[in-house]
């Protein structure tokens, strides 16, 4: 198991050494290294288990940071950047020729973001240099939202957890690139779609693409626990009760599931604090005996879309 701590100190220390630190954000953990050593980048795939082609989010401290990795920053990417960093946004940009090609799985672009996290901002302020980091979990798994989260699966494979409590947000961010000067979205997250048109005009949404996925974050069989996983409103759920199903629903309990194998992710309706709880439901269930999980669908809006995303990805399987 890692060390869990607060010392900012000694996660620099580590990371300066090219050591993996796990890191908290606002979203979901992550697994950082020094992202400008291409050996310790090599540790992050390793210890994923994380396929060459599947690039990492660069994190960093400000805009500025951001823009000495990237040539040209799209004007339109440093509007969104100036609107909503620190936060849960990722900007697909070009990259320049010291963002190591190990980062961005051979792609022209890197994906920047500036974490809303006191402790991690305040480490990134301290280092000479960005961090690599994706989620803190074996690729394909859920994300991990606290600390216990990346002990319980990366234990053995981090140096350092650095313990910056249970993660607000709670899903990844939401990932925006510009393909000819077109803001596009390609993974739904944190920060919702409703929330970012106001500054850029009605965005495409570009989920799946199949065969080279933009972002494999696209993969249709993501963020999946082990267990069977069975989608629906919470009539139709109604009518697949079985014995031995457990539920994560939006608001209200299913009649006829004990209460001990349910699990409310907001029990007044509020999509963001659904979404906080999302992941770490997923992963309470799949550890129980329950052989079913029924997963009621929320309403397709703001934060539900990414909500709804996550649940199907995590059906798909
Ligand atoms: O909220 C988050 O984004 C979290 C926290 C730790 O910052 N990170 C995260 O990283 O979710 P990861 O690696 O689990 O997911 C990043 C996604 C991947 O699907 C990857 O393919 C995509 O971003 N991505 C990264 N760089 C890219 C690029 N240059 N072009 C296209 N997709 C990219
Ligand atoms: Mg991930």
């Amino acid at each position: 198991m890692a060390e869990i701590g607060k010392d900012i100190n000694r996660a620099k220390q580590l990371l300066t050494e090219g050591k993996l630190v796990a890191i908290p954000t606002e979203t979901v953990y992550g697994l950082a290294a020094n992202a400008l050593n291409e050996k310790a980048v090599l540790e992050i795939f390793k210890a994923k288990n994380r396929p060459h082609f599947d690039p990492l989010i660069v994190h960093v401290a400000t805009l500025s940071q951001a823009e000495a990795l990237a040539s040209p920053f799209p004007a339109k990417a440093k509007a969104l950047a100036q609107k909503f960093w620190p936060g849960p946004l990722t900007l697909l940009v070009p990259k320049k020729e010291i963002v190591p090609d190990l980062v961005t799985s051979g792609l022209n672009t890197v994906g920047l973001r500036c974490p809303d996290h006191t402790l991690t901002l305040q480490l990134l302020q301290s280092l000479s240099f960005p961090l690599a980091a994706p989620s803190a979990n074996p690729f394909g798994y859920v994300s991990p939202t606290t600390p216990q989260h990346v002990n319980e699966q990366l234990g053995d494979k981090v140096a350092y957890i650095l313990d910056g409590g249970e993660c607000r947000v709670g899903i990844e961010s939401t990932i925006v690139g510009f393909e000819s000067e077109q803001p596009t979205v390609y993974r739904l997250g944190g920060l919702a779609v409703e929330t970012i048109e106001p500054i850029t005009g009605l965005l495409q949404v570009q989920l799946h693409s199949s065969s080279n996925p933009q972002a494999p974050g696209q993969l249709q069989s993501h963020y999946a626990p082990g267990k069977k996983i069975i989608l629906g409103t919470q009539a139709q759920l109604q009518a697949q009760l079985k014995a031995g199903a457990g539920t994560i629903m939006f608001q209200n309990a299913l009649p006829g599931i004990p209460a001990n194998q349910q699990i409310i992710l907001s029990a007044n309706g509020n999509l963001e604090e659904a979404a906080q709880h999302l992941f770490a439901a997923l992963r309470t269930l799949d550890k129980t005996t329950v052989e079913v999980i029924l997963a009621e669908l929320v309403p397709e809006t703001g934060l539900g879309r990414a909500i709804n995303d996550r649940l199907r990805r995590a059906a798909a399987r």
